[in-house]
C-alpha cells in the first residue's frame, strides 16, 4: 500500500531507469492512473474528476479498455448531459455526494465552509481509493457566458485563492491530493484547446494568476493541472514562461504540473516548458518524446527532473492512502444541504413577501418543472452522480403541510391550452407564487458557452406573465452563473441558487419558509444584459485570437470604472435582517512595502432574526503611476449574529496584497500616496472608509530613454536632481542657468535628447544623453527593488 522510500533511493530509480521506463513514467496509464514500474517496484497513482464530487467511472477506472474505447468513453462523459442528477445517464459512475458547484459555494464566503468541502471530498476519495481529486477550478469568471463558470469561484482572484486554499488544504490534511486548475486563462469554451487567450501582462498578474499564486502559497497543491487554451499564442502545456519562469522560479512551486486531458499537442516542448505529467496514456506522445530524447531535443535532465517529481508525488499520495476508509453518506448530504444553505443568494425581497410563514400562508403555487427536477449541478467532466436529491416540492410541502399547494409545468400556460385558465386562476388565487426557473439543461456546462443570458424555453416571458395576474411572485432560480432578468420589476422577490448540488431543495424550502436566513453573497456582477460584460467587444475572439480588451478591468472593476449600472453588484446579497457598520480603525495610519495592516469595525445587527453578514473591504489607491481600477477586494469576514448584537470585524491586509505589477519594472509595486480602505456590504455598499499614508518611493511614470518627453523626466524629484547635475556638468551651467533651461525644456512634446540638443545647441552628445538616462534607469531600478 504505501511507499516508503527516501529521496536518495528516489533518485536511484530515476537513475536506473530507461528512456522508455521514463517517457512511461511521465505519462498516463490509460484514463485516470500513472504508470506503475514493476521491474522497479513503482507503485501508480489514481486520479479522478472533479470539482466539488467525486465522479468514479467504473467502466473506466475498473475496466480494461483500448486507446478508442478509452476516448470514446472521455468524450461521451463530457458531451452528455448529465446535470439534474434525476436522470440515469450515468452508467456505471459510483454514486458520491453532489456538493454546490463552485459558483454557488463561493457565495457563502466562508473559507471554513471550502474546507469542510475538502475534508469531504477526501473522505469520499479515501473511500474509493482515488489518490488525486482534479479540482478545484479557478479561473476567473471573466464572462457570465463561459461554459465553465459554473464550476469556478469568483470574478475576483483574492475570492477564488482563497476560497481554493481552504479547499485544497481540506483535502490534503486528509491524504488526498489536489489538482488546481486550469492554468491559465482557460475563460471560455469557444474552441477551447486552440483559442489563444490574449492578454495584457498586467491584467494576466494582477487578476488571472493571482488567485492561482494565493491558492499556492496557502494551500500548495500537489499537482497543478495546465489548461487547453493557448496564452499569448503559446499552448498552456508548452509554455516555459507559465510553467517554469512564473511557476516555479517565481512562486517556488516544486509539485507536479499535470496536462490537461488531451492538451499537449508538442510533448517534447510541453517536457522543456516544465509539464511533467501527460494526461492520459498517448502511445504517439509516448513515442515523441522517447524520440526527442534520443536526438537531444529533451535534454535527458529535463526528462528526470518530472520523472523524479511524479515519483515524488507518488510516494506522497501512497503514503497518505488510509486503508478501509469508509464514508458516512448521510452526513455528507446534510453537509450538502448545509453548504447549499449558506450559499443561496436573495437578491430581491420587496414589501418583505419572503420569508413565507408556514402556519399562516393558505394557498402556494409552485411553477416550473426546476422544482421537481432541480438543476443541481452543470455538466460536463466534473458531473457528478449524487447519492440523493432533495426535490423543492417535496420539501415545500414538508415545511408547509397545512397549505394548499398546486404545482404547475410551464406548458399548463400555453396559450389556449385546456390547463391555461385553471393555472392562471391558481396563480391569482395563490397567497404567494413560487416560480422555478432554471438556463438550458445541458447547454450550461463544459464545451460550450452559453450565447445568451436568458431563461430556458421562454421561462422569461412567463414570469413577465405572471407577473400581470400576481403581486407575490418569488423566482427561485438555478443558473450556473448571472442571468438577465428582463421581469424583475413585475416579481417580489428573486433567489439565485446557482447549481446547489444535491441538498439544494431542502436548502431553498428552508429559506422560502425562513428556517433559514439567506445570507450568500454574490461572487460576481450580474449585468443587466449581455453587452454590458467586461470585453463584449473582443469575446469571443476571431481567427484563434481572443483578445482580453478590458486589461486589468475585470468584473467590477469594469462597472465601476464604466459607472455602470450593474443589476445586481458584486458582494450583493440581502438577509432577513439587517446590518450597520460603525468605528472603524486602522492599526497603523502609515504603512510600507512590509507592512501587515488590521482594519476593524463594529457590525451590529439591527433586525428582528439571527444572521450573518459578509462584511467586504475594499482598497482605493489615490495617488497612481500606473491605471488602477476604483476599488479592488483586500479582504472580508463572514459575522453571526443575534438581533442586537454587535461584533468588532478585524480584516487583515499585508502590503504585498496593494501592490500593483509594473512590467516596465518587472515588479510589484506600492505607491507612495495614500489608500483609502472600505468597508461596506457590497462592492457598491461601502459603509465606512478610512486612509492611511504609504511611505514608499516615489517613481517616475515608464523607464527613460532619449525619446521620452521631458516632462516625464522632470516630474519626479530624485530624476529632477540627477537630471539638473547632468545639466550643469555637460554644458558647464550654474543652478539658476540649469533650473531655467529645465523649464524651458518641461513643455517640449518632442523626446528630451531632441529638446535639449534644440536648446542648447547641440552641446550634448547622444551617447552622454543615454548613458545619463541609462544610469538613472539603474538607479530607480535599484530603489524599485529595495522597496519591493
Ligand atoms: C477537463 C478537466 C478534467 C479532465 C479529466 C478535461 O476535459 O478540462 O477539467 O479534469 O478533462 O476529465
Amino acid at each position: 500500500m504505501s511507499w516508503n522510500v527516501s529521496d536518495r533511493q528516489l533518485a536511484a530509480l530515476v537513475a536506473e531507469m530507461t528512456v522508455e521506463e521514463k517517457a512511461a513514467a511521465v505519462s498516463g496509464h490509460g484514463l485516470w492512473r500513472t504508470a506503475a514500474n514493476y521491474r522497479l517496484n513503482i507503485p501508480e497513482l489514481l486520479m479522478t474528476d472533479g470539482t466539488y464530487g467525486v465522479r468514479y467511472s467504473i467502466d473506466q477506472i475498473d475496466g480494461m479498455q483500448d486507446d478508442d474505447g478509452q476516448l470514446a468513453a472521455f468524450l461521451g462523459v463530457v458531451n452528455t448531459d448529465l446535470s439534474t442528477g434525476v436522470e440515469s445517464a450515468f452508467g456505471s459512475t459510483r454514486p458520491a455526494t453532489c456538493f454546490p458547484n463552485g459558483s454557488s459555494l463561493a457565495c457563502s464566503w466562508d473559507v471554513g465552509l471550502a474546507h469542510e468541502l475538502g475534508e469531504a471530498l477526501a473522505a469520499e476519495c479515501q473511500a474509493f481509493g482515488v489518490n488525486i481529486l482534479l479540482g478545484p477550478g479557478i479561473n476567473i469568471r471573466r464572462t457570465p457566458l463561459a461554459g465553465r463558470s459554473y464550476e469556478y469561484y469568483s470574478e475576483d482572484p483574492m475570492l477564488s485563492g482563497e476560497v481554493a486554499a481552504a479547499v485544497i488544504n481540506g483535502l490534503q490534511q486528509n491524504g488526498v491530493g489536489a489538482s488546481l486548475k486550469h492554468f491559465a486563462c482557460n475563460n471560455s469554451e469557444v474552441q477551447r484547446t486552440t483559442m489563444s487567450s490574449v492578454v495584457e501582462e498586467r491584467a494576466l498578474r494582477e487578476v488571472y494568476l493571482a488567485g492561482f499564486e494565493r491558492a499556492i502559497r496557502k494551500g500548495n497543491p500537489w499537482t497543478v493541472m495546465s489548461s487547453y487554451n493557448r496564452l499569448n499564442d503559446v499552448q498552456a502545456a508548452e509554455s516555459h514562461w507559465l510553467l517554469t519562469e512564473v511557476l516555479r522560479h517565481e512562486w517556488s512551486y516544486d509539485g507536479v504540473v499535470v496536462s490537461d486531458w488531451h492538451g499537449i499537442k508538442d510533448r517534447p516542448a510541453s517536457v522543456n516548458a516544465g509539464n511533467d505529467l501527460d494526461m492520459p496514456e498517448s502511445g504517439a506522445r509516448k513515442q515523441e518524446l522517447i524520440d526527442a530524447v534520443k536526438d537531444g531535443r529533451v535534454p535527458a535532465e529535463a526528462l528526470d527532473r518530472s520523472c523524479l517529481r511524479i515519483l515524488k508525488l507518488v510516494r506522497t499520495a501512497r503514503n497518505a492512502i488510509r486503508p478501509n476508509a469508509e464514508v458516512d453518506f448521510k452526513k455528507h448530504h446534510a453537509l450538502s444541504r448545509r453548504m447549499a444553505a449558506e450559499s443561496i443568494v436573495l437578491l430581491k425581497n420587496e414589501t418583505a413577501v419572503l420569508p413565507v410563514d408556514a402556519a399562516k400562508v393558505g394557498k402556494i403555487a409552485v411553477v416550473g418543472a426546476a422544482a421537481v427536477e432541480p438543476v443541481i449541478q452543470g455538466s460536463g467532466c466534473a458531473t457528478t452522480r449524487p447519492t440523493e436529491v432533495d426535490i423543492p416540492l417535496d420539501e415545500i410541502r414538508r415545511l408547509a403541510p397545512n397549505a394548499a399547494i398546486s404545482f404547475h409545468g410551464a406548458t399548463d400556460f400555453e396559450a389556449g391550452s385546456p390547463s391555461e385558465q385553471s393555472a392562471l386562476a391558481a396563480v391569482e388565487a395563490a397567497d404567494v407564487v413560487l416560480f422555478f426557473g432554471n438556463t438550458e439543461v445541458g447547454y450550461d456546462g463544459e464545451g460550450s458557452d452559453r450565447t445568451h443570458l436568458s431563461l430556458h424555453a421562454g421561462q422569461d416571458e412567463l414570469i413577465g406573465r405572471l407577473g400581470r395576474h400576481s403581486g407575490k411572485i418569488v423566482v427561485i432560480l438555478f443558473a450556473p452563473d448571472a442571468v438577465a432578468m428582463p421581469w424583475i420589476d413585475g416579481v417580489q422577490a428573486v433567489i439565485a441558487a446557482f447549481f446547489g448540488g444535491q441538498g439544494v431543495g431542502k436548502a431553498i424550502a428552508d429559506v422560502l419558509f425562513g428556517k433559514q436566513n439567506p445570507c450568500g453573497k454574490l461572487t460576481v456582477t450580474f449585468p443587466v444584459q449581455k453587452e454590458d460584460i467586461p470585453g463584449y467587444l473582443t469575446y469571443p475572439g476571431e481567427n484563434g485570437r481572443h483578445v482580453y480588451s478590458e486589461g486589468i478591468h475585470v468584473g467590477y472593476r469594469h462597472y465601476d470604472k464604466r459607472k455602470l449600472a450593474p443589476l445586481f453588484p458584486f458582494g450583493f446579497g440581502l438577509s432577513y435582517s439587517t446590518f450597520e457598520y460603525s468605528n472603524i480603525s486602522t492599526s497603523a495610519d502609515r504603512i510600507d512595502a512590509s507592512s501587515t495592516l488590521r482594519i476593524a469595525f463594529d457590525v451590529t445587527n439591527t433586525g428582528g432574526v439571527a444572521g450573518k453578514e459578509i462584511a467586504q473591504v475594499y482598497a482605493r489607491p489615490h495617488n497612481s503611476r500606473l491605471i488602477r481600477p476604483i476599488r479592488e477586494l483586500k479582504g472580508f469576514a463572514k459575522v453571526e449574529l443575534r438581533p442586537g448584537e454587535t461584533k468588532r470585524v478585524e480584516v487583515t491586509i499585508d502590503s504585498r496584497d496593494l501592490r500593483y505589477y509594473d512590467p516596465a519594472y518587472r515588479q510589484w509595486l506600492l505607491d507612495a500616496g495614500r489608500i483609502t480602505f472600505e468597508a461596506g456590504a457590497s462592492s457598491r455598499d461601502i459603509r465606512l472608509e478610512k486612509t492611511v499614508e504609504v511611505a514608499a518611493p516615489a517613481l517616475p511614470s515608464t523607464i527613460l530613454d532619449l525619446e521620452s518627453q521631458p516632462y516625464l523626466v522632470l516630474e519626479q524629484d530624485f530624476a529632477r536632481r540627477r537630471f539638473h547635475d547632468f545639466l550643469k556638468a555637460q554644458l558647464d551651467l550654474d543652478d539658476e542657468e540649469a533650473g531655467r533651461m529645465m523649464e524651458y525644456c518641461a513643455s517640449s512634446f518632442l523626446g528630451i535628447y531632441k529638446t535639449v540638443s534644440w536648446v542648447a545647441g547641440e552641446k550634448i552628445s547622444k551617447a552622454a544623453m543615454a548613458s545619463f538616462l541609462d544610469n538613472l534607469n539603474k538607479e530607480i531600478g535599484e530603489t524599485v527593488s529595495k522597496a519591493a
